[in-house]
């Protein structure tokens, strides 16, 4: 039986894609299914964390007794990030957010025309980043999919982006990453203390990466 060690404290998590609107009929989004994000709420909420889950669209039921907050773009998940940040003991974000959105969201659906289309794509905010810049006593978790030099560049994030800790994966592993039911993780901190979770159920790697949480509270 699980322990109530989380109770009485607040926990953000992100999950799932974002989606960036081209035209109402069309979209930019990347493969992540919200399997680690929501396992991560599940788990933190019956572990007695009063829990936020800001998501993109995925195809899995938010865990009941969370407060939902479901949106599309990244510019979305930003506001509501940053509406609930200052009330959160811990943030984790895990959601797949995009690094680019059309310049023009265009109000009727793109006719085509003669020739190439080209569409310009503008930088979206980092939310981690601006969260590390403001974290103060809170305990910020980014999240690293990687197809090469996994660990290096966590490493890098860390610093970068004001973390105490990230989970890293390498997503060209079998059994690792986007869709899958499980993963294999590095969790490394800021001493550069590396810790491999090998292949386990995202709920597992959930339960991991809270105890880990849950030291540093
Ligand atoms: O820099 P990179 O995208 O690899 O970092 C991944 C981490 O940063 C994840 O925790 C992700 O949720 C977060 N992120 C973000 N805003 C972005 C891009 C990534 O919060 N625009």
């Amino acid at each position: 039986k699980e322990k109530k060690d989380l109770e009485g404290k607040k926990v953000l998590i992100t999950a799932g894609p974002t989606v960036e609107a081209i035209d109402p009929v069309r979209f930019i989004t990347n493969h992540s299914s919200g399997k680690m994000g929501y396992a991560l709420a599940e788990a933190a909420s019956k572990r007695g964390a009063s829990v936020t889950l800001v998501s993109g669209p995925t195809k899995i039921m938010p865990p009941s007794n969370i407060n939902f907050v479901p949106i599309k773009s990244t510019l979305d998940m930003y506001d509501a990030v940053m509406k609930h940040f200052p009330q959160q003991d811990v943030i984790i974000k895990s959601a797949a957010v995009a690094d680019y959105r059309p310049q023009y969201s265009a109000e009727k659906k793109i006719k085509k025309q003669e020739g190439d289309l080209t569409l310009t794509l503008v930088r979206n905010p980092d939310i981690l980043f601006e969260l590390g810049q403001i974290k103060e006593g809170k305990i910020l978790v980014g999240f690293a999919a990687e197809t090469d030099h996994v660990l290096e560049y966590a490493k890098e994030k860390i610093l970068k982006k004001n973390l105490d800790f990230i989970v890293a994966n390498d997503v060209t592993q079998e059994g690792a990453g986007f869709g899958t039911d499980t993963n294999i993780v590095y969790l490394i901190d800021k001493t550069e203390n590396i810790t491999k979770i090998d292949k386990s159920s995202k709920t597992e790697i959930a339960h991991h990466i809270l105890n880990k949480v849950k030291e540093l509270l």
